[in-house]
C-alpha cells in the first residue's frame, strides 16, 4: 500500500489539469507485482477529459494486461479528504476489473480506505446483460 502511495504521489504532477486544477492520480498493481499509472488529462472541450482511473486502465489494457492480471487500483488526490471515482470510471473498473478487487482512496494526509469493486456499482449494468 505504501509503495503504491508513494508511486502514485509522485506521478500526480503528471495531471494535466489546466481547466480544472483539480489533480488525480491513479496506480494499478498487478499481481505479478508490475505496475501501470495514469493520471487526468483535460482538454479544452472539457467533455474530452480523461480521468486518471480510466488513464490508468486504457495504459495497462493497451500494453495487454487482462482483468485477471488486476490486483488493485490506488487512487490518490492531493486533498485531506477521500476522493473517490466517478461514475463512469465505476463503469469502466466494473468490467476491466475483477469484481473483489480491492480499490483504494487515498489521500495527502497517508490515509487509505479500501472497498471492494464490485461495491462502488450496484447493480451495475455489465457485458453479462448484453
Ligand atoms: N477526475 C478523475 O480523474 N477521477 C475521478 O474519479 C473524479 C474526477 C478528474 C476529472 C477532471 O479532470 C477533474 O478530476 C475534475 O473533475
Amino acid at each position: 500500500m505504501k509503495k503504491l502511495f508513494e508511486i502514485a504521489k509522485e506521478n500526480i504532477k503528471n495531471a494535466y489539469v489546466p481547466y480544472s486544477k483539480f489533480r488525480v492520480s491513479a496506480v494499478l498493481e498487478l499481481k505479478n507485482g508490475e505496475i501501470y499509472k495514469g493520471i487526468n488529462v483535460e482538454n479544452a472541450s472539457y467533455g474530452l477529459s480523461n480521468c486518471a482511473e480510466r488513464s490508468a486502465l486504457f495504459a495497462a489494457y493497451s500494453n495487454g494486461v487482462k482483468k485477471e492480471d488486476i490486483k488493485q487500483i490506488m487512487v490518490y488526490t492531493d486533498k485531506e479528504h477521500f476522493v473517490s471515482p466517478c461514475g463512469a470510471c465505476r463503469q469502466v473498473m466494473r468490467e476491466l476489473i475483477e469484481e473483489d478487487a480491492p480499490v483504494i482512496f487515498a489521500n495527502s494526509k497517508g490515509e487509505f480506505k479500501k472497498v471492494l469493486n464490485k461495491d462502488l456499482l450496484p447493480y451495475g449494468f455489465t457485458e453479462k446483460d448484453l
